[in-house]
């Protein structure tokens, strides 16, 4: 009989809790953050014989959240520029807070001062600057939260991976928009 009772008071909560879940989620609808790189270049590029490499780089990337209830805080914002796995530059952005069905356009400057590559990837970059372009892989990595209403969630890892980034040498050739990979 006490079995039964509690068996009944458990499955009741279960099926409330449930409940709440469905309706929370048909309520708030959750939607897919977008990021999109529009802009691409590179300044003062200089590889040395050492495979020591100069450079700066400058991305625009379009974050939009298509979201009618949710906004985001963005709390710790990384980003990185990789060339065969291995980091060249490295830079942070300001915390910001991005609203409800908001685009914010993150402006990116890092700087390559000395950064070492290894002799194989050296050799490629100079082969990919003679050719005009370079592939790059360009990383994102910020600590987030969600607010719904008055209701904030703790902290999640947002990764934004735009790769390849095809960057052009000369200013004349535009960048053509390229879709960024999101892991939440
Ligand atoms: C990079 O810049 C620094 C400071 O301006 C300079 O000392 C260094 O030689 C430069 N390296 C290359 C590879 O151009
Ligand atoms: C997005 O939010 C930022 C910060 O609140 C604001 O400055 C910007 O104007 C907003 N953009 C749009 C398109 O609403």
């Amino acid at each position: 009989m006490l079995v039964r009772t509690i068996a009944m008071v458990l499955l009741t909560l279960i099926i409330i809790v449930g409940l709440s879940v469905v309706i929370i989620w048909l309520a708030v609808r959750p939607k897919r953050l977008v990021y999109t790189m529009e802009e691409a270049s590179i300044h003062g590029f200089n590889l040395a014989k050492n495979n020591h490499l100069n450079a700066t780089f400058n991305f625009v990337i379009r974050a939009y959240n298509p979201n009618t209830k949710v906004s985001i805080y963005y709390d710790k914002v990384e980003a990185y520029v990789f060339y065969y796995g291995e980091t060249v530059a490295f830079t942070t952005v300001n915390p910001f807070f991005q609203p409800r069905r908001n685009v914010t356009h993150l402006r990116l400057n890092l700087v390559a001062r000395d950064s070492v590559l290894e002799g194989a990837a050296a050799r490629d970059l100079m082969l990919e600057k003679s050719s005009g372009e370079v592939e790059l892989d360009v990383r994102v990595k910020a600590k987030i939260r969600f607010k719904v209403g008055v209701w904030k969630s703790g902290h999640r890892t947002l990764r934004i991976v735009c790769s390849p980034t095809l960057v052009h040498f000369s200013s004349s050739k535009r960048f053509e928009r390229t879709f960024c990979d999101v892991d939440l």
